[in-house]
């Protein structure tokens, strides 16, 4: 198994606010990989660093094997490396459709193997690959049971829905890495088994790799094959959820003194 992701000794500060300090940890391929750790603890932050909304003060990143360290959010995209938000952002007055139609288009993949020409020209190969990124987003809106609400605009959907929809956006991009920030916020306890199973789902679908926040600590337990647990920006420990929920310093700074039923409050949001 070759690491998808690997991170060395990866900060951030901001001003003199250490968010991320020296973190470090492998991702398999194939693998999903759960990142908890209380509010504040530098999840987020370190999320924008993989995908290169915030640059690292330090360290690196490399991806399949490509030191991918301070590059653009659209390179690295097109790289393979898709993510949702723990604020979900969606174009809110298109449909649903249309947003799981705009990556393609935004990374200019809706004309793959068809050439510049065919693009500026409107040939009759550039009208196939339109349809059938017009097809694929019709059958990822499915995948996320919103076929019926396809021509809807985005922000008539109900929560939970939207989150789904953020994931079909994501999964147009073709990812080879797929990281979710917080997924199961707000659901309840049916809706996050139903996104638990999802994310197994479309790993094994798409033959992703996944790496995911997540506050309720039997969720990741249940579904990650390795666990990272960060604590006011350090990594705390990395192992198996088994060897994770046995560390000491685990237990003391954040699951309490009942992992198996330890819920982390979940935190306010921020941009
Ligand atoms: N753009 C920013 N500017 C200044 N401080 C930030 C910024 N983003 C995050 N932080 C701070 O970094 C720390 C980690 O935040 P964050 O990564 O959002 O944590 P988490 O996602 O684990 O809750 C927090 O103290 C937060 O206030
Ligand atoms: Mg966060």
């Amino acid at each position: 198994m070759s690491a998808v992701l690997s991170v060395d000794n990866l900060s951030k500060s901001f001003g003199g606010l250490m968010a991320v300090m020296g973190v470090g940890f492998e991702v398999a391929e194939g693998e999903i990989f759960g990142l908890i750790g209380p509010n504040g603890a530098g999840k987020t932050t370190l999320f924008n660093m993989l995908t290169g909304l915030t640059r690292p003060s330090s360290g690196t990143v490399r991806f399949m094997g490509q030191d991918i360290t301070g590059m653009d959010p659209e390179v690295i995209a097109r790289l393979g490396m898709a993510r949702t938000f723990q604020n979900i952002r969606l174009f809110g007055g298109m449909s649903v459709l249309d947003n799981v139609r705009i990556p393609r288009h935004a990374l200019g993949k809706s004309n793959e193997g068809a050439g510049l020409w065919a693009g500026v020209f409107g040939t009759k190969a550039a009208r196939e690959h339109e349809r059938d990124a017009l097809e694929r987003a019709r059958s990822l809106v499915d995948l996320v049971g919103l076929s019926d609400r396809a021509e809807a605009p985005a922000a008539s959907l109900p929560y939970g829905a939207r989150r789904r929809l953020e994931i079909a956006r994501a999964l147009a991009l073709s990812p080879k890495l797929l990281l979710l920030d917080e997924p199961a916020a707000g659901m309840n306890p049916s809706e996050k088994q139903d996104l638990a199973r999802f994310i197994r789902d479309i790993r094994d679908r798409f033959e992703l790799t996944v790496l995911f926040i997540e506050h309720n600590v039997p969720m990741v337990m249940g579904l990650c094959k390795n666990v990272a647990v960060l604590n006011f920006g350090e990594l705390l420990a990395v192992g198996t959820p088994e060897e994770v929920q046995a560390n000491p310093a685990v237990v003391e700074a954040y699951l309490g003194e009942s992992p198996d039923t330890a819920v982390i409050k979940p935190e306010v949001s921020h941009a």
